[in-house]
């Protein structure tokens, strides 16, 4: 049985992710922020480059700011493994969504130097950019290099401040009209494995390390508008209002009843961002708009929810005399992980003699999106609490560890 060593760079792995942790805009919050293309981000991109030299990989950028490092295998015509994630963060979020991903892969392919290892198929390890919605819809990045966006949606996402992910990839020294020498081409790859922190408590509450993830679920998000009168506070009797933001209200609390009573039982909704205008205390709001995220492993269940979510949103519209708008930001579909990549991951789980537990992925990842292209794979390590998305957001170091070596086992077996 092959010994988890606390090895020297195990060290180096929980060492690196607090040296990533300070790459970050948000210290007065206590979070961290760092957003795709933001300066603090390019410089975590810079360091995590350096990681993937010191670990003698070739790393090149693609023209959306996707960051590969590939360790070519004996076989270089041989399809690779892909394995990666994420290193954007949301809002005043924590230090292990995605980031475990990134640096684990780093230190997979480390130890398995380490121990002479020369896989037949190349591995690469990759940090797709922007998994988090900074522009509306997340995993902008591994949308391009499975080519599920086109140049005009580059100029259409945009940021909260307004800005076009095409005008921020140019700010950052990235070339949105090159998108095409973004894709990947599929034949190249024999399958993608991101390991990740659960961001729930099924692992913690079942008292088990690993998770194999065999499902993921995915979102619908759309933004409504709702439009009413703005008019003066004081003066306005409530029977001749039409509050904008009394209807997000009832609208938003209509939602949240669909998703409790939602057939699967599993459909979570959302309404994480609201903008009210013009948002002064002695105005009746006359505009209110709503991002909402609705999200099932069952897309039929999941959009069923959202029309009738919509339906009962006309309706109080209507009672309310407002005017109702919505558009979709991004619409995915749930995906099922590769049949061979979970038993993979299984048999390295009993090879390390660690218990393992099948578990469905209620957050998005870009393997997600990859699963559009090749066998894709999942393998999760513990949050505490269930907490993420969040400063509180923490993962156990013998966890980390555990989860990397069963990154490590199973990439040998995908890579032999
Ligand atoms: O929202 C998600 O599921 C992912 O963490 N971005
Ligand atoms: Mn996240
Ligand atoms: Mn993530």
């Amino acid at each position: 049985m092959t010994s988890i060593s606390a090895s020297a760079t195990a060290g180096d792995l929980h060492d690196r992710i607090e040296h990533l942790a300070a790459f970050n805009a948000d210290r007065a919050a206590g979070g961290i922020t760092r957003e795709v293309y933001s300066p603090e981000y390019m410089e975590a991109c810079r360091y995590v480059a350096g990681l993937m030299k010191r670990a003698g990989l070739e790393t090149r950028f693609d023209a959306v700011g996707n960051l590969f490092g590939l360790w070519e295998g004996t076989d270089p015509q041989a399809p690779r493994v892909l394995t990666g994630s994420h290193i954007d963060t949301t809002l005043n979020a924590g230090k292990f969504d995605g980031v475990v991903g990134v640096l684990g892969a780093i230190d997979a392919i480390e130890r398995l130097r380490a121990e002479g290892v020369a896989p037949r198929r190349g591995i690469e390890v990759v940090a797709f950019a922007g998994e988090e919605p900074r522009f509306g819809q997340g995993c902008t990045g591994s949308l391009v290099a499975v080519g599920a966006l086109t140049r005009e949606d580059l100029d259409d996402l945009c940021d909260r401040a307004g800005h076009s992910l095409a005008a921020v990839l140019r700010g950052a020294g990235f070339e949105p009209d090159r998108l095409e020498d973004a894709l990947i081409d599929p034949a190249r790859y024999h399958g993608f494995l991101e390991l990740h922190i659960e961001q729930g408590a099924v692992l913690e509450d079942a008292g088990l390390a690993i998770g194999v993830v065999t499902h993921i679920a995915a979102p619908h998000d759309l933004r409504l508008v709702l439009r009413g009168a703005a008019m003066h506070a004081g003066a306005t009797p409530m029977v001749l209002r039409r509050d904008a933001l009394a209807g997000a209200a009832e609208a938003m609390l209509a939602l949240e009843h669909l998703a409790c009573e939602s057939p699967s039982g599993r459909t979570v909704a959302t309404v994480g961002v609201v903008q009210v205008r013009p948002g002064a205390i002695n105005v009746i709001p006359g505009e209110a708009e709503l991002e909402v995220d609705v999200r099932d492993v069952d897309e039929t269940v999941r959009d069923a929810v959202v029309d009738a979510f919509l339906a009962e949103a006309e309706a109080i519209a209507g009672r309310r005399g407002l005017e109702l708008t919505h558009t979709d930001i991004g619409r995915r579909t749930p995906a099922a992980c590769d049949t061979d990549i979970v038993e993979a991951a299984r048999s390295a789980c009993v090879e390390l003699g660690i218990e393992h537990l099948d578990i469905v992925s209620g957050a998005y990842h870009d393997a997600m999106v990859l699963s559009a292209v090749m066998a894709m794979g999942m393998i999760f390590v513990p949050s505490a609490q269930g907490v993420s998305h969040s400063p509180l957001e923490h993962t156990d170091p013998a966890d980390l560890d555990r989860g990397v070596a069963v990154l490590t086992r199973t990439l040998a077996r995908l890579a032999a």
